[in-house]
């Protein structure tokens, strides 16, 4: 079977994941979340007490990842090797150390390893990061960047955080999410940015719905020309 990766990268609670995972599976295509991985490096720092500045134990962490994903009804659970870490790493502490992990070189390539591996395993597979277009997946023949106001972007994390019964503060949401969308396009490997031949989708007046519909209809055209 040919290759085909789809790419979606932008940032921080824009609603990649969830259109991401709608995408996929309207397609039959697999959904791969690479923020995931970068949040499981973050999250052994924390547990095994490895530094930041210890890039190259980070490194060999990263190279060693053995991250499952498991469907769960419409989510997907992930596991490191046998146990469920999908809670652990979706914690206002692991956003903004998997950004800081994301920074070191060691870390990413590995990351980009194992991220081209699993797409010449899947074949069919929609990758959703902030690298893909750009760095991982550049000959992508389907590449999106989503957008969205940071004010948007914040009240949807916050209401994510909030159903998940995680009080905490608009404001302190926000100024995290800003934080993070400056680390994430500030840094020298591999920085947030759109692919020069990305389609840009501006959600923050769309609903989800809205969006995939606009990406189902643009994979059907390109792919449907191509065949
Ligand atoms: O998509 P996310 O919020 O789960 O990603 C968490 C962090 O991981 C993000 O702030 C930056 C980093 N990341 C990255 O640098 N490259 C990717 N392809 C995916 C995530």
């Amino acid at each position: 079977m040919e290759e085909i990766i789809i790419t979606i990268d932008g940032p921080a609670g824009v609603g990649k994941t969830t259109v991401a995972k709608i995408l996929a599976q309207r397609l039959g295509f697999i959904y791969v979340d690479t923020g995931a991985m970068y949040r499981t490096v973050a999250l052994m720092s924390l547990e095994k007490g490895i530094s930041v500045d210890n890039t190259k134990l980070l490194g060999e962490e990263a190279q060693k990842l053995k991250l499952n994903f498991k469907q769960d009804g419409d989510n997907i659970r992930i596991f490191l090797k046998k146990r469920d870490i999908s809670d652990l790493i979706r914690t206002p502490e692991i956003d903004m150390l998997s950004s800081t992990v994301s920074k070191i070189k060691e870390v990413r390539e590995a990351l980009w390893r194992l991220q081209r591996d699993l797409a010449q395993r899947l074949k069919r597979a929609i990758f959703e990061g902030r690298d893909m277009g750009t760095v991982v997946f550049p000959g992508a023949p389907i590449k999106f960047f989503l957008t969205a106001s940071p004010e948007i972007r914040a009240k949807r994390r916050w209401k994510q955080l909030q159903a998940a019964g995680k009080a905490i503060d608009y404001q302190e949401v926000y100024g995290a999410l800003l934080k993070r969308d400056k680390q994430d396009s500030e840094r020298q490997i591999a920085p947030l940015r759109p692919a020069s031949d990305a389609i840009i989708i501006d959600t923050t007046h769309l609903g989800i719905e809205e969006v995939v519909n606009k990406m189902q209809t643009y994979v059907a055209n390109k792919l449907g020309r191509e065949e």
